[in-house]
């Protein structure tokens, strides 16, 4: 379930009333956070000599499960449903390498001016039941339209590469089982989700004796 941010004092997109308008402005923020990462990546790059981001994928829900989505939650298809409550209709993923970049990422994008930051889901520090990990906020950015600015969410996922792997492979399999997988392939995904942990904590202790040995010379 999405959270619902109805309450929150913010206003989010209130003025959007078409699917095209839908279309345009999460295009539009889409395409903005990108850059803003882009940007902060390329920065990051200069200052520190190191690139913490691998690659970035975005895309827009396709118009069938946004209303699938607001089925399956008991909302009617309406444009002011959608916008209220699927967080997920702008989404973007940042694959890194280490989990220590992971929360550089996040505090970078945090901290910029314009983006707010609505909801953080930590599963890192808390992995699904699934053995799931990755660390998701949901943002909102302003959209400069010729008459009017409009906030706009866009859902984060940040992962590294061999979190990511696991999980394009674990979605692959839930989506051929359509969610019941047979006991001993979900116990058998779970503990590949341990070694992936296992495999990000010494992958990343090993960078950093690597970095401290060039710190030295
Ligand atoms: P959705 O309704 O699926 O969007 O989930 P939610 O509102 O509970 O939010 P959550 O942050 O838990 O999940 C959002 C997205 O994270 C999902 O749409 C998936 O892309 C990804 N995700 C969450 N849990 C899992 C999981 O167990 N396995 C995989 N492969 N991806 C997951
Ligand atoms: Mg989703």
């Amino acid at each position: 379930m999405e959270l619902d941010l109805s309450g929150i004092d913010i206003k989010i997109s209130d003025d959007i009333n078409t699917w095209e308008e839908v279309n345009l402005l999460y295009n539009a923020a889409l395409k903005q956070i990108r850059t803003k990462i882009e940007i902060l990546n390329e920065e990051f790059q200069e200052v520190h000599r190191y690139n913490p981001i691998e690659h970035i994928k975005s895309r827009l829900k396709a118009p069938e499960s946004i209303v699938k989505k607001l089925r399956r939650n008991g909302y009617e298809s309406t444009i002011e449903n959608m916008v209220r409550y699927v967080n997920d209709i702008a989404g973007i993923r940042i694959i890194c390498s280490f989990t220590s970049d992971i929360y550089r990422i996040a505090e970078m994008i945090s901290s910029q001016k314009d983006i707010r930051v609505l909801i953080v889901k930590d599963y890192i520090m808390n992995p699904k039941d699934s053995g799931y990990r990755s660390y998701h906020m949901i943002v909102s950015l302003p959209v400069y339209l010729s008459d009017r600015i409009v906030n706009v969410k866009v859902e984060i996922q940040i992962r590294t590469v061999a979190m990511d792997f696991w999980a394009s492979l674990e979605h692959k399999i839930q989506y051929k089982f359509e969610g019941k997988a047979p006991t001993h392939i979900n116990s058998e995904l779970h503990e590949c989700a341990m070694m992936v942990a296992n495999l990000d904590a010494r992958m990343l202790s090993l960078n950093e004796e690597i970095l401290s040995i060039e710190a030295e010379r």
